[in-house]
Order: C-alpha cells, then sequence, then structure tokens
C-alpha cells in the first residue's frame, strides 16, 4: 500500500495551507496531509509554506513580526480565488483538533531551514503530545540539526530529513541525522536507492509528484507514501483508472 498525502492540503483546488484546502484533502481521500509551520511573533505554531506572508496573503514582511491574533485576521485565500476570501492563516492548534479524531495521518513539516525559531520543535512536539497525534506524525525538516534536537526530546516520534538531491547512501544520512525515514525531492529517487532504502527498512515518501507518470514509478517501486497537491489524481493512478 502507498499513502497518499497533500502537500498544503488539497492545494490544487484550494489555496495552500488552509483550514479549506486541509478539508477538501480529506473528502478527496488523502490518506494524510503534510503543512508547514512558523512561529508567530508571540511564539505560536502557524501554518503556512513562505517566511514572508506576501505571496499567500493580504499582508506584508515576515511571519514572526506579526502576533498570532493579527495573523489570524490575515486574508490567506483571495489571492487564490475570490471563492475563499477571508480564508485565515490556521494555527498548528487549530488543524489538531479537526484532524485528531479523524483517520489521517499528518506530516508537519518545520520550516526552520531559512529562519531559526527559537522553541518551534518544543511546541510542536507539546502540541503533537496534547492531541495524541504522535504515533500519525511525522516530522519532516531541511534543517537536519532540528531533527537531531527533536530526538533529543523525544524517543519515538518519526522524523524525515528533506533532501533534494545528491545525497550519497541517503539511507546512512537517514541515521547519521537521528531519523526513520526519508522525504526526498522525487527526482532525486531510482531503483537502485529505492533498493537501499528498502534493504535498510526506511520508509520513503517523495515530495512533491503530481505527474501520473512518477506516481505510477513510485507505486511501483514501493514507497512508503507520495506527497501530491493532487490527492484526487493519485488516487486514480493508485486505483488504475
Ligand atoms: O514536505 C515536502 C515539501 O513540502 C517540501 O518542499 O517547499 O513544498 O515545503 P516545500
Ligand atoms: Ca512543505
Amino acid at each position: 500500500m502507498t499513502y497518499i498525502f497533500a502537500h498544503r492540503g488539497s492545494s490544487k483546488d484550494c489555496p495552500e495551507n488552509t483550514m479549506a484546502a486541509f478539508k477538501k484533502a480529506y473528502q478527496d481521500g488523502a490518506d494524510g496531509i503534510e503543512l508547514d509551520v512558523q512561529l508567530s511573533k508571540d511564539g505560536i505554531p502557524v501554518i503556512i509554506h513562505d517566511e514572508k506572508l506576501d505571496r499567500t496573503t493580504n499582508k506584508k514582511g515576515n511571519v514572526f513580526s506579526y502576533a498570532y491574533n493579527e495573523l489570524t485576521k490575515a486574508d490567506a485565500g483571495s489571492w487564490f480565488s475570490k471563492t475563499f476570501a477571508g480564508e485565515p492563516v490556521p494555527s498548528l492548534q487549530e488543524l489538531l483538533e479537526w484532524i485528531a479524531p479523524l483517520p489521517m495521518l499528518l506530516n508537519i513539516e518545520l520550516k526552520n531551514n531559512i529562519i531559526e525559531y527559537d522553541g518551534l520543535e518544543e511546541k510542536v512536539l507539546q502540541l503533537l503530545r496534547h492531541y495524541g497525534m504522535e504515533e500519525r506524525t511525522v516530522i519532516s525538516s531541511f534543517n537536519h540539526y532540528s531533527l537531531v534536537k527533536i530526538r533529543k526530546m523525544n524517543s519515538y516520534i518519526e522524523t524525515a530529513p528533506l533532501y533534494s538531491s545528491g545525497l550519497f547512501e541517503p539511507w546512512e544520512y537517514v541515521k547519521a541525522v537521528c531519523s526513520q525515514s526519508a522525504h526526498p525531492h522525487y527526482k532525486s529517487l531510482h531503483p537502485y536507492i529505492m533498493e537501499g532504502f528498502k534493504q535498510n527498512n526506511i520508509p520513503v515518501r517523495p515530495y512533491t509528484v503530481n505527474s501520473p507518470k512518477w506516481m505510477s514509478y513510485f507505486f511501483e517501486w514501493g514507497t512508503q507514501a507520495i506527497i501530491t497537491d493532487y490527492p484526487i489524481h493519485a488516487k486514480e493512478v493508485y486505483s488504475g483508472k
């Protein structure tokens, strides 16, 4: 079985990283959701991809310059379509409250590779514990120091390094950063790399897989999941429609 994770929610049909996109992913039958977390000025984990608000909201400047109550007033939907006008930037807590009762997996990407957020790891772990989500969440990041830090704070939550290309024996690298799985850019995977991961019992979840051709490859090669903007299409490819 290959799981299908909705990248920033069903982000081709709804504005990325909003509750609308996450709810659509659930309706689309995605097995899991991928999202990006940063901290507001007052230290609240919020869900947004870019370090700046400019591309996906009606505000400008760094996420960390805004307090949480200011971020909740940002419009994160209008840039995508006026149907979604007023869609707010969600907090991680809001997402967890919604997802906890549902049979869904979660991939939290800590967006801390460009800006380091003091206390981000602790806050995310605390929230996951509070909502009983530790066993169905994988935490990923391009900041691999952050993954090692998480392992020191929590001995069992699954972590996965994100990387885009060129690692030699990446299954060894996964172990070196105290992780259990790998989230590579989809073009950096090849059958011989998959074989190395399999021999080392390391689940692989490539991102961001949007073409039916690549989806088919990964279903055939047996990646544990794919991360896609198009969960509906991925499900169709998976079921051979
Ligand atoms: O987690 C996979 C993928 O989301 C990493 O890249 O830039 O879309 O966050 P990005
Ligand atoms: Ca991401």
